[in-house]
Order: C-alpha cells, then structure tokens, then sequence
C-alpha cells in the first residue's frame, strides 16, 4: 500500500532525530539541558489558568462560533487596533494555535503552482506548510552581514507573475532578528506595488528588546487588503499548551479562512478561547517581569557566545534564540570522527556537552545552529560552559 503524492512531498520534522536521541540519553541517565525548546519556561500566568477554571465551573464546554466567541475576538481586534490596525472582531478567525491560522492563510491565498516567498533562515514549517497548500517556496537567502534580514530590493527582484505571498515573520524563529520601521516601511512599498499577499506572523512580537523602533504590520492601513496577520497567545503568554492563535484580514479572505477552518478544526479549545481572555487583561507587570528576564538571559547567551573563538553571532533583537554560526568547526574532529555539518555539531554537542540544541539544516541555514534561551540562567550557564568547552577540543 503506498500513501498519497501529497503525503510524500512533506518532510518530516529535522529536528526528530535529536529530540529522539535526548529522550535517549536522558533515559540512560544522562543529565542534558535542553536547548532546543521553542516555549517559554515560565508557568502560564495564574490568572489565566483561573479563567479556564471559572470557564470549566460555567459549563462553558462545548462547541463557540468557528471562528472563536465574540469576547476574544474583540479583545484581539482591540488589540491589533492599539498597534495600529482597523480590525473588527468580524475580521478575525481564531485557530488552534498560530500554526493552523498559517495554514489557513496559505490555503485561502494560493492557488497551485503559485509561488511563495520565503526568506531563509525559516520557521520550520513554514515551506512544509506552503507545500500543503500546492504552492512552491521560493527561498530568500540571507546572511549575518544583514543580520539574516532580507532588503526591500532582494524582495522586489525575487516577484515574478507567480508570486503570490511573502511569509514575514519579525521578530523572527530562528535568528532572533527584528526588522526596524524603517526596513519595514521599504517592504511594505514593495509588497504594495506588486500586489501581492503579506502573511506577518508577529508571534514574537511582544519580544522585542533594547527598544527597537518597529511595527506591526497591521499598522500599515495601505496594505490591509493584502495582508494576513497571524499571532497568538503560545509565546507571549507562555501558553504553548492552550493552543490558541488567530489571523486578522479584510474580506474576501476572512471569509475564506472561516469556511476553511470550518472543515477541519472548527473553533479553537472553548475553555482556552475564555482563558485567552483573561491573557489580554494580564497586567502589565507580569508581562514585563517576563520580558527583563529574557533580555538578561539574552545578553548572556549574546556575551558568550561572542567570546567562544570560531563563532560569530549577531544580537538578537526579539524572540528567544540565538543563531550562532559554526561553520569554522566544520572539517574538524573528536575522538576520530569529524563534523562537517551543523546536524553533526548538534549531535556532537548533545553527546558531549549533554546540551540539546537544533541544527541549522530545520531553518534552511546549515552553518547555523539554534540556541533557545527560553530556560533558566542556571541552565544555560551550565550549558554554555559545556559548550564551549566541548568545542575546543575539535582538532
Ligand atoms: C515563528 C512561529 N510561528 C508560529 C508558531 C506556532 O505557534 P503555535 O504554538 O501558536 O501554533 C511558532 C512556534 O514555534 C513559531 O516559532
């Protein structure tokens, strides 16, 4: 029995084959750090977690309108309209986390045989998922020297008659990179002129440090026909688990995203959709405390890695991860065995510094490796130490 042509086009996760052999060596008993995770550490607010309960003792069940109940989407349109949109609760769908709500997205714009652009380093699925939808990725390459940002005039001569939508994702998985307003107003121009679909998925962007001038993309009312805006509560609010993201755009497509969703997810989780609520009444407080903790855990990372010898690394801006190049490793060994790709160091390092880390090959980078920061100092301490140490033995 064979399974379908469009089952076989999809790649499996990169990142399994070290995530396997984690629980691996964790059963053996070895103690490795995790570095791999793209969640926050932090336990999901309690006023969050009391909404749900409160939901739950209110019999609030069973099925809400598909696109989410009425409450939230206010609270989302409200607050995209306080970063700049014009969005009614009528122009949002939620889904079940913001990897639907792209999904979702692709399968309202694309039409098959259309291109997608993507600039590389990526979101891991983001070229599985255009895939899905019978697009073809077209890959933007970029490097540190633009701290892996793609320039206005790179995305104006990547536009054929094909292309259909450009995936922007700021601040952004993997790199940590943020586009500035200034970047950004030069993409948008761009995007305009030609006509084309913007998904933005902003997931990060209420990660952004060192007070970087940028925007949403919702603030950019010129575009608002062409865009599809994707967030959700996963990062922001430590809530990885609730599985609640949504997309905000103009008629014809919310309309399009609806009817699709209504055929296979329907509504987000009821009793997340009223703990989501509650997320965006969170005090400011809580959402700061989160904040300062990530910028010094960053610095740290930031700081060490810069000091490792072969290694260079920009400063992220936004997100939880550091993108550091190792590609100066490449050609050498230990113990007899040479690494020559970043899937090799990543093993090497979860073998010999016991730090689990994902290598660069999942984003479309392959002298990368991804750090994420989203855990304690005491553990990225110990894991940087251990790091660095096992690099400089490779001979
Ligand atoms: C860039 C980016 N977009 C979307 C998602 C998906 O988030 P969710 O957990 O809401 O599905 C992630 C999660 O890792 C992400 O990093």
């Amino acid at each position: 029995m064979k399974t379908s042509a469009f089952a076989n086009q999809i790649e499996g996760s990169k990142t399994l084959a070290v995530t396997a052999r984690v629980g691996e060596l964790r059963r053996e008993g070895k103690p490795i750090i995790g570095l791999g995770a793209g969640e926050p550490d932090f336990p999901t607010p309690k006023a969050i977690c009391d909404a749900a309960k409160n939901a739950i003792d209110a019999g609030y069940t069973k099925y809400t309108a598909n696109a989410g109940i009425v409450e939230l989407r206010e609270k989302i349109a409200n607050y995209l309209n306080k970063l700049g949109g014009n969005y009614t609760a009528n122009e949002i769908v939620v889904s079940s986390g913001a990897k639907p709500a792209i999904l979702n997205a692709l399968f309202a714009t694309c039409n098959p045989g259309d291109e997608v652009l993507l600039p590389a380093p990526y979101w891991t699925s983001y070229p599985e998922q255009v895939k899905m939808a019978g697009a073809k990725p077209i890959i933007l390459q970029t490097t540190e020297a633009t701290e892996f940002k793609i320039t206005a005039n790179q995305l104006k001569n990547a536009i054929t008659a094909k292309t259909r939508v450009l995936i922007f994702n700021s601040p952004s998985n993997p790199t940590g990179a943020v586009y500035s307003t200034a970047e950004i107003d030069a993409i948008v121009a761009v995007v305009k002129k030609a006509g084309i679909y913007i998904i933005s998925d902003e997931i990060y962007i209420e990660l952004v440090y060192d007070n970087v001038q940028t925007r949403s993309l919702s603030s950019y009312r010129e575009i608002a026909e062409q865009l599809l805006l994707v967030n959700g509560l996963s990062k922001a609010y430590s809530m990885t688990g609730w599985r609640v993201g949504y997309l905000a755009a103009k008629q014809p497509v919310i309309g399009a995203v609806n009817r699709i969703q209504s055929h296979y997810t329907s509504n987000a989780c009821t009793i997340s959709q009223y703990a989501s609520v509650a997320a965006f009444d969170l005090s400011k407080e809580i959402m700061d405390a989160m904040k300062a903790e990530f910028t010094k855990r960053r610095d740290y990372v930031f700081n060490k890695f810069s000091s490792i010898n072969g290694i260079s690394v920009p400063k992220p801006q936004g997100a939880f991860y550091i993108f550091p190049n190792v590609s100066s490793f490449f050609g050498k060994s230990h113990n007899g065995v040479q690494i020559n790709t970043a899937m090799e160091l990543s093993t090497f390092l979860l073998e010999t510094a016991n730090s689990a880390v994902v290598p660069g090959e999942a984003f479309g980078a392959p002298e990368n490796i991804r750090v994420s920061y989203a855990t304690s100092m005491e553990n990225l301490k110990s894991a940087l130490d251990q790091i660095e140490n096992a690099l400089s033995r490779l001979r």
